[in-house]
């Protein structure tokens, strides 16, 4: 197949998902006359949530074209009905909320002005819409989705108490306690022939849990793990709700319930290593829980099953000891069969004992949960030395593994986590510093088993098993992949097969690095939600995956961790104290300002930014109170100031320049100033504050000048002369125009002194590669990212990297490991480049806000024969390709309805730039030629497939 029929062929079936909804199921195509075909109905970004706070959720739906063949289709209206019941719905009553026939083409951010809705109650919907050119014919009505709210202020949780074991923790010393199990038998009561018709459990803990029902887990195998996840619990802490019908039955039933210390009580990254703060127990020292089981019943009553005093608990269970960065230790021969279901004996169990509430808000949970979302089998075992057996899972990932074990009672196998291996085959841990990931099981009465930890992950490729009775088959292990669960949306291939290696290294190192929070790395002791890291990463993550509930999550841990005097931290959440130190550092700080006006941009969302709002002017006029007119350069209060982070001067290579890289951190800082003050601007502008977009335009333009005053010579230089500094200040808009000519050229001069490499650190790197494909150096940016030699995307992939190093020179061929302090193989800033593979070398840009208009400029360059990929907008599916072919360049792009766009072809003659004659797409409807913008050809589109060539 030719890249062009291939990328037909995922159209079509992109056009078929999406029309079929969420559940996969078809709908019948002769009833519904319209263009179009509504599918994939969310609420709040999710489908079908069960617990939503919101009283005002936004829902949204795709459109796809019923003949993928038409172009130029979009959304005239929509109504939405909205019902208390289905059956009414199904009636086409909108018993809570008809919207009527909306003339409107949103089909995102659509708010729901029905009747108030209540604690628990839940809703069904459906959306059907008008084509434009057909106004008189409706759409089919889509597949029915729901939404229930969820407890919303804290009398919905009713009687429910906080509990916890009662034993009181050793006076001396913070190590883990063994894992609380608490239980509760109660009885479904009613008359013969009542039915439990529906049944929610609500939960949150302080710490981690997992929740039973009846002997089974809640959520599933896999689902829902290390909940409640990771927020400022002095402030706020998430719940879950789960549908439990099909676990609750009439008559006795049995609820249990595991705690782990989690980042509640256990260590959290950098606890040993940011001064005076305890290892263990930063937030508390004993895991809690909260939970209400809510029953309906078939003569419409209801029953609640509470967290109280009348549970029973223990400590005597088989998790002895559970740590995130430490892993677990398992003792089968504590093991207590049969606890969370009836018919236990829990007499010598004590009661749970009622704490008083913690202060933090218990709200739902607006982002997918962490999941384990994959499972790898391991590709080979080593035997370095006797009974040390070493499995390769081929991939460097994030989660735990499963085990199948045999070895004899009360002996214990000891399971170690790497991510790379010595010269020697033995597992290299120094990296993972204070970090041990290790899980250890003791056998019990039965001598094969299969073990999985519960309140841990670790970052590994390579897992050592010790203490074994006999040689283990080479499918003892399974690596269970685990990460939040928000749907991965982006795709990319090309004729290299390095670059795909890399593509799939920088979703890789994404996917371990969503853990709820977007943190740095997932090995050694940090696992922080480092803000540099994630500012100078959101866009290719948005790319790769739907973000916008992951950061409806994490946006408000940036506020909960602001400095009362404005600073953002480096890291959200900020467990040790954000007015005291790790507050306020330049592109750290800033990601409070940066990664919302992101989700802006490809979700169109503005409550996100509404709500952030405050928090970014207060961050502004805190640099700026610190810095202030007429000088406006960043000089003071920079914090832990880590400016340009690894760039290339940090490379520890024979012969390397140790000078010359990195930006100055003044000049550094300005730039990010400059760039979060033009931001807030923006902001004012689409939230109506006329007065503050004008008072902080006015204010970036004064920083611009003062900028270029300081820093840019009349010759187009700058202070520092960096390829980062240049690559910073072009891609900010920091350069006055009649000097962006010679600050380009300077910009490649900097690659002498580098034999032609790169030399860029975390928040440079894209911006390099943007720039020289923007301005006239596309050769060039191919050549960098198709470059083997070290430092090198490329030098990565050839020397097996699965995920994107830390840093450029991670490890050297003849020199080894950097610096084990600092040297994690799975962090993603590097991996910034895949902003480039969507947006230079696919060409897929946002034109507006959520991807309403779309901009394609595809790029291609020497080295590879075609690229192609595809990003599903919040709009439904764009794709782009491109292919060299005998006597030119063929290029086939593709928009959903709903969506209008331009492409920019490489040429400058529209003589040379047509519509493809010879493909069979060629169907009348043409493309309009727009004339030529900025070099290139332009056509505008509507949705559809073109395909379009370009002559030499
Ligand atoms: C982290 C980084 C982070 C940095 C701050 C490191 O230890 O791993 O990714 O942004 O500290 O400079």
């Amino acid at each position: 197949m030719t890249a062009t029929l291939r990328l037909l062929f995922l159209a079509i079936v992109l056009a078929m998902c999406v029309a079929s909804g969420a559940s996969g199921q078809i709908q019948p195509a002769a009833l519904t006359p319209s263009a179009l075909r509504v599918g994939y109905l969310r609420c709040e970004y999710l489908v079908s949530p069960l617990a939503v706070d919101e009283p005002k959720p936004r829902l949204s739906w795709e459109l796809a074209a019923m003949d993928v063949r038409s172009r130029g289709l979009a959304q005239a209206a929509y109504q939405i009905l909205v019902a208390d019941s289905p059956e009414a719905l199904a009636k086409d009553h909108g018993t809570l909320w008809d919207s009527t026939r909306v003339a409107d083409h949103k089909t995102s951010q659509v708010e729901y002005a029905g009747k108030p809705l209540a604690t628990g109650q839940q809703a069904w919907w459906k959306v059907r819409v008008w084509e434009a050119k057909s106004p008189e014919q409706a759409s089919g009505w889509s597949e029915v989705a729901t939404w229930k709210v969820g407890l919303l202020n804290r009398a919905s949780w009713g009687d429910a108490r906080w509990i916890g074991d009662a034993a009181a923790p050793p006076k001396e010393g913070l190590d883990p306690l063994p894992a609380p199990a608490l239980r509760k038998a109660f009885s479904v009561s009613g008359e013969n022939g009542l039915r439990v018709t529906g049944a929610t459990a609500y939960i949150t803990a302080m710490g981690l849990y997992e929740l039973r029902l009846n002997g089974k887990r809640v959520g599933g195998d896999g689902g829902n793990v290390l909940a409640p996840e990771w927020t400022d619990y002095t402030k706020r802490v998430q719940y879950q709700a789960y549908d439990v019908t099909w676990l609750v039955k009439k008559g006795e039933n049995c609820a249990g319930v595991i705690l782990g210390d989690g980042w509640y009580a256990g260590k959290v990254g950098l606890s040993g290593i940011v001064p005076k703060g305890p290892e263990r127990a930063i937030y508390g020292r004993q895991p809690r829980v909260l939970v209400k089981i809510d029953l309906r019943m078939s003569d419409g009553t209801a029953q609640s099953i509470v967290s109280d005093g009348s549970w029973r608990s223990t400590i005597e269970g088989p998790i002895v000891a559970s740590d995130l960065l430490d892993g677990e230790t398992y003792d089968a021969r504590r093991e207590m069969p049969g606890w969370d279901a009836t018919g236990f004996d829990d007499s010598k169990w004590t009661a749970a004992k009622e704490v008083e509430a913690p202060a933090a808000a218990v709200l739902t949970q607006p982002n997918e949960p962490v999941k384990v979302m994959r499972e790898l089998a391991a590709v080979n075992m080593t035997e370095p030395s006797p009974g040390v057996y070493i499995f390769d899972m081929g991939q460097n990932m994030v989660g735990w593994c499963r085990a199948k074990l045999s070895g004899r009672t009360g002996t214990t196998v000891t399971i170690r986590h790497a991510e790379v291996l010595n010269a020697d085959g033995t597992m290299y841990t120094a990296n993972l510093r204070k970090a041990s990931q290790t899980d250890r099981y003791t056998f019990g009465d039965k001598t094969e088993a299969v073990f999985e930890p519960r309140f841990t992950y670790h970052g590994f490729r390579y897992v050592e098993v010790t203490g074994l009775a006999s040689k283990p088959a080479p499918d003892a292990i399974t690596g269970r992949v685990v990460n939040s669960s928000s749907p991965e949306v982006g795709d990319f291939m090309c004729s290299d097969a390095m670059l795909n290696r890399l593509w799939q290294n920088i979703l890789w190192t994404q996917r371990s690095n969503l853990i709820g929070v977007p943190t740095d790395c997932p090995q050694r002791d940090e696992r922080c939600g480092w803000m540099g890291d994630i500012l100078a990463f959101a866009p290719t993550a948005c790319f790769n995956m739907d973000m916008a509930a992951f950061l409806t999550k994490w946006i408000p841990d940036t506020r909960n961790a602001q400095a009362a005097d404005g600073r953002f931290p480096d890291f959200a959440p900020h467990p040790y104290g954000p007015d005291t130190r790790f507050s306020g550092v330049p592109a750290w700080g800033d990601a409070g300002v940066f990664v919302p006006w992101a989700a802006y941009q490809f979700y169109g969302d503005t409550r996100i930014i509404a709500d952030q709002y405050d928090a970014a002017v207060r961050w502004i006029e805190y640099i700026h109170f610190k810095n202030p007119s007429p000088d406006l350069l960043w000089k003071n209060s920079r914090g832990n100031d880590y400016g340009d982070w690894l760039n290339a001067d940090t490379l520890k290579l024979a012969g390397w320049p140790t000078k010359g890289a990195e930006v100055p951190k003044e000049v550094f800082a300005t730039m990010f100033f400059f760039r979060s003050t033009q931001i807030v601007s923006e902001m004012a502008r689409v939230l109506s504050k006329p007065d503050d977009t004008k008072k902080y335009a006015d204010l970036a333009a004064a920083i611009k000048d003062a900028f270029i005053k300081a820093y840019v010579r009349s010759d187009g230089t700058m202070e520092g002369d960096t390829q980062a500094g240049y690559a910073l200040a072009l891609h900010f808009g920091l350069i006055p125009k009649e000097l962006e000519a010679a600050a380009t050229a300077r910009m490649v001069e900097r690659f002498k002194p580098y034999n032609g490499q790169i030399s860029t650190g975390f928040h440079s790197t894209l911006p390099l590669m943007a720039q020289l494909s923007a301005r006239g150096h596309n050769d060039a940016a191919y050549r960098l990212v198709l470059n083997r030699k070290m430092p090198s995307w490329g030098y990565e992939v050839d020397h097996g990297a699965t995920t994107i190093w830390e840093r450029w020179d991670g490890w050297v061929e003849g020199r080894g490991f950097q610096d084990p302090g600092m040297n994690s193989f799975s962090h993603y800033a590097i991996g910034a480049v895949g902003e480039w593979m969507y947006s230079t070398m696919l060409g897929i840009q946002a034109d507006s806000p959520g991807f309403e208009t779309v901009l394609f400029r595809p790029r291609p360059g020497p080295g590879l024969t075609w690229a192609k990929g595809s990003y599903r907008s919040i709009r439904g599916p764009i794709t782009s390709a491109w292919q060299r072919v005998d006597t030119g360049i063929r290029f086939t792009v593709s928009l959903p309805p709903g969506v209008s766009g331009r492409v920019l072809l490489p040429t400058s003659d529209p003589s040379k730039a047509t519509l493809d004659p010879a493909t069979m797409l060629e169907q009348g409807v043409k493309a309009d030629i727009a004339g030529v913008e900025d070099g290139s050809v332009v056509y505008r589109l509507g949705s559809g497939v073109y395909v379009f060539f370009v002559k030499p």
